[in-house]
């Protein structure tokens, strides 16, 4: 049985809403004409050392989790995320589902309930990201956007019964913090057979930007930070 998740329809209504990423200076001045204030400037990022992995922290008193963006694989999520962090405030964030990954997951197809992951609001985020996925499958430490809202969660199993219908747009470092968060008191929601699991209560967190550390000076290829975010 494919299992859905009750909230909102994973079925894909791809509608626009992309963000531009930021051109870099070679583009425009490909595009523009050759400048000599441009050519200047290339000289200037190409002579930086390359940004390390972009990463965020989400934190509260239950413990934090260092996520790395991957805007290799969702890069207007990213820059969403990426422009909330750096706000430094989220009055919104919050976490209110925690199911936890049952005995026996992944066997003769068994994936839930309960459904392994932990589920929370960006709602703070500029707007809603478009969908974004060419492919990848949620893994185990995974950190997705649910189509068409601000809400998302954190995989604490494999997903591969989810398809590809989640924009999977960073990786988190270290799970070790998730159990401690709350699994209870929690009401079930039984729809369609399918019976999730909600908080009772809202658990507040908040994301926070940690600005990259150069992999090291005279590495090659180098670039400014907001172009590695869009191109990296
Ligand atoms: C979020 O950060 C603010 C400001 O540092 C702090 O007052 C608040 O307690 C934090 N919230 C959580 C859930 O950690
Ligand atoms: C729900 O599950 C029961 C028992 O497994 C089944 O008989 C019924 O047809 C299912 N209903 C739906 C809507 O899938």
């Amino acid at each position: 049985m494919r299992v859905q998740l009750s909230f909102g329809a994973i079925v894909l209504a791809l509608v626009g809403c992309s963000l531009h990423a930021t051109e870099g200076a070679g583009r425009n001045g490909a595009f523009i004409g050759y400048h000599e204030s441009e050519a200047r400037r290339e000289v200037t990022l190409a002579a930086q050392p390359k940004p390390g992995p972009f990463r965020v922290k989400i934190s509260s008193s239950y413990g934090e989790f260092i996520i790395k963006l991957r805007p290799d694989l969702a890069p207007d999520t990213c820059t969403l995320v990426w422009e909330l962090a750096q706000k430094g405030s989220c009055a919104s964030c919050k976490f209110y589902r925690h199911e936890p990954v049952p005995m026996e997951w992944g066997k003769d197809g068994f994936f839930g309930p309960p459904y392994a992951l932990l589920q929370g609001s960006l709602a703070d985020l500029a707007r809603q990201p478009p969908f974004e996925n060419k492919g990848t499958s949620v893994k185990k430490g995974h950190i997705c956007m649910i189509p068409n809202c601000k809400e998302f969660f954190i995989a604490t199993a494999d997903h591969s019964e989810w398809g590809q219908s989640h924009t999977v747009w960073g990786e988190v470092e270290d799970l070790s913090a998730e159990p401690n968060y709350p699994f209870e008191p929690f009401h079930s929601n039984t729809h369609d057979n399918i019976t999730t699991r909600w908080l009772d209560n809202t658990y507040a967190f908040n994301i926070t930007a940690i600005e990259p550390v150069p992999l090291g000076a005279g590495s090659s290829g180098g670039s400014g930070a907001g172009l590695a975010l869009n191109k990296a």
